[in-house]
């Protein structure tokens, strides 16, 4: 796997690549990678000839309180878990390099961004659509692939290919677990081992309300407070639980099919996130 930390190394080296004929995938990353983000490049291999990863914590989509600063840097290891996984190229830009001059152009999706942790985190989706632009706009790719445990992430890169008219397929991966249920996450290395284990509640209290909507409940409000309770009783602070229609993220109605229940939630000061999404047959 050839490492690269410039634009320009990595434009060359999809030129050539190009140029012979081949495919590009993209697994765009802020590094510290788990078998979840492993399991987007076998993906990403399985639609291209070749696979670019990026290692890159973007400054802007985390508000000033949140852990930027402390977020973990391990480009080493990352990049022996990338050569291990079949990765070409490692794409591993500075700030300086992403942000050269202060940013003034900005791509921001309406509506979507409005919900779940856009609610709590002000400007996180403007920065995550932005430097997902810049690097799609860098590595040019065919496909490129995003995890279903940040749904709402995904959800706004669709839209936001489909309205610039991005010549890329997205294709959505299925959160990687432990265990226990608990959504791999770069953020659980925060996490105590008696924590890893409490937070597997977060995974049992989503599973145990799809349970009872597919069983048939349809009161909502009811079944957020009945999971937000449960978190609550295993020791989390809950940011939101929140039952949603899949495509929108707008707040569930009872008409709705396709649904998704959303919830963030600290432990300690580890701030967790998990979905599990599902269809129900309309009610008459
Ligand atoms: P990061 O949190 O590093 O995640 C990179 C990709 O890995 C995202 O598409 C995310 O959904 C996926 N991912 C994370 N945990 C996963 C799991 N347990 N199972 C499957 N996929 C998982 O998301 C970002 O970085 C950034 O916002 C980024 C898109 C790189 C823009 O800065």
């Amino acid at each position: 796997m050839k490492t690269v930390h410039t634009i320009a190394e990595t434009r060359q080296q999809v030129r050539d690549w190009r140029q012979a004929g081949l495919t590009i995938g993209f697994v765009p990353t802020m590094g510290n990678l788990h078998a979840g983000h492993i399991s987007l490049i076998d993906e990403a291999r399985r639609h291209a000839d070749k696979v670019v990863a990026s290692i890159f914590v973007n400054p802007t989509q985390f508000g000033p309180s949140e852990d930027f600063d402390s977020y973990p840097r391990t480009l080493e290891a990352d990049s022996e878990k990338l050569a291990a996984a079949g990765c070409d190229l490692l794409f591993a830009p500075s700030v300086d390099e992403m942000y050269p001059e202060k940013n003034r152009t900005w791509v921001d999706v309406d509506d979507l961004g409005d919900y779940l942790c856009g609610a709590s985190r002000p400007g996180h989706f403007r920065g995550v659509s932005t430097v997902v632009s810049k690097l799609f706009n860098i590595v040019l790719p065919d496909i490129a692939c995003f995890g279903e445990k940040d749904f709402q992430q995904l959800a706004i890169i669709r839209r936001m290919v489909q309205d610039l008219f991005f010549p890329v397929r997205i294709i959505a991966v299925a959160t990687a677990r432990e265990a226990n249920g608990l959504a791999m996450s770069s953020r659980n290395g925060y996490l105590s081992t008696a924590q890893k284990q409490q937070a597997g509640a977060i995974h049992a209290t989503l599973q145990a309300l799809k349970a009872r909507i597919e069983a048939g409940e349809r009161d909502y409000p009811a079944l957020v407070q009945a999971g937000t309770d449960q978190l609550t009783q295993a020791g989390f602070v809950v940011d939101y639980l929140s039952i949603n229609h899949a495509g929108t993220l707008a707040p569930a109605t009872s008409p709705d099919s396709h649904l998704l229940i959303a919830v963030a939630a600290k432990l300690g000061t580890t701030r967790l996130i998990d979905n599990v999404s599902l269809s129900i047959a309309r009610d008459r």
